[in-house]
């Protein structure tokens, strides 16, 4: 990234793109490698939630549609939801959770009819160690004709995501997160086969070409999806990332990441006065927790002055989660974090 941004300081900006087109169209191949889709399929955005705009905005919905969504959506979703509800007279119907607290496939399936044009879904919430059934909703999706937006935002570089073996026909995700990439970069994953369903939700020089009247033609594959501008110090980090996820392997990251995930939950959970939260019959390394008597702020807090950095959860972006446990202190080792790491957190909590 800096090797880019020296380049466009001493030559220019086309200049260090032209410089630079093969590792930019390695981009585009090493998030197709990653989600197992094709190159042509990815589009390329500065951040999840612009990613995940282009793919649900473009979904064109009635009065008599329905939106399925679960429990766990991500705030932004749920917000978008609620204006294309408005504006568009569709409904938006949240599928209740089984006992395990994820998305429960039967009522899904119970729920799912003629007039349900999308299923978005959130992989992993924002707020906890949940994983969703993303392949049991991508089977009841197929079986319905129903598009499957999946948000893998927190799942991508987490663990494997694979577009064949979940049936998504959209899929977005961010760099910013468990891929470890910069800031301001973000993806959409489309199955070309949803193309024709879809309506790209913003025409210009990037998305489409102009046909010299008053038509013009949509650019191939995802590219329809992308504006003209972008930071390809950014996207150049992304890619970066990327590659370095596949060397290390998504397995061995998942594994790695799991286990700490799993290991963190159960030393927070024998500390007394500590209680965890994550919902799910299977569960990632996204640890959120309670300290009795303390907000999660100043259990953040206190972590922090200890150099242990954490976060907390936000009620206000998983609208649809009625617990009412948020906030949350939110933890998140990633595969490069050790135990000792992990004791030291867990020592910090107990005192
Ligand atoms: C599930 C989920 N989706 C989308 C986003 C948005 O990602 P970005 O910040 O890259 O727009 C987040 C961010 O926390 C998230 O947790």
């Amino acid at each position: 990234m800096t090797g880019h941004l020296r380049l466009e300081a001493e030559t220019g900006g086309y200049e260090a793109a032209d410089a630079a087109q093969e590792a930019i169209a390695d981009v585009y191949a090493a998030l197709a490698e990653l989600v197992g889709g094709e190159p042509g399929e990815i589009a390329l955005f500065d951040n999840a939630t612009h990613a995940w705009n282009a793919a649900f905005y473009s979904i064109p919905l009635g009065p008599d549609d329905r939106i399925l969504t679960g429990r766990a959506e991500y705030g932004s979703n749920v917000l978008a939801y609620l204006q294309v509800a408005q504006r568009t007279g569709a409904e938006v119907v949240v599928v209740p959770d089984d006992e395990h607290g994820q998305l429960d496939p039967a009522a899904l399936a119970d729920r799912v009819d003629d007039r349900t044009k999308v299923i978005g879904v959130s992989h992993v919430p924002t707020s906890g160690g949940l994983v969703n059934p993303a392949a049991a909703i991508g089977r009841i999706a197929r079986d319905a004709g129903a598009l499957f937006l999946l948000d893998a935002t927190q799942s991508v570089g987490q663990f494997p995501v694979d577009v064949g073996a979940i049936g998504c026909d959209l899929l977005t995700g961010t760099g910013r997160k468990f891929l470890r990439g910069p800031r301001g970069t973000g993806f959409m994953w489309v199955r070309s086969a949803a193309l024709d369903r879809l309506d790209p939700f913003v025409a210009e020089i990037g998305s489409a070409t102009w046909d010299g009247g008053r038509g013009f033609t949509w650019m191939d594959g995802a590219r329809r999806f992308e504006t003209w501008e972008s930071s390809y110090v950014n996207l150049l980090g992304l890619g970066a990332a990327v590659r370095q996820a596949l060397d290390l392997g998504l397995d061995a990251i998942g594994r790695r990441a799991i286990a700490l995930g799993a290991q963190l939950r159960d030393g927070l959970d024998a500390l007394p006065g500590v209680h965890t939260h994550d919902l799910g019959a299977e569960r990632c390394a996204i640890v959120t927790a309670s300290v009795e008597g303390v907000p999660a702020g100043e259990v953040a807090a206190r972590l922090a002055r200890a150099s242990v950095n954490v976060t907390t959860t936000v009620a206000g972006h998983t609208q649809f989660d009625v617990r009412g446990v948020h906030p949350l202190v939110r933890l998140s080792p990633h595969y490069y974090n050790t135990e000792d790491e992990l004791e030291r957190a867990l020592a910090v909590l107990r005192r």
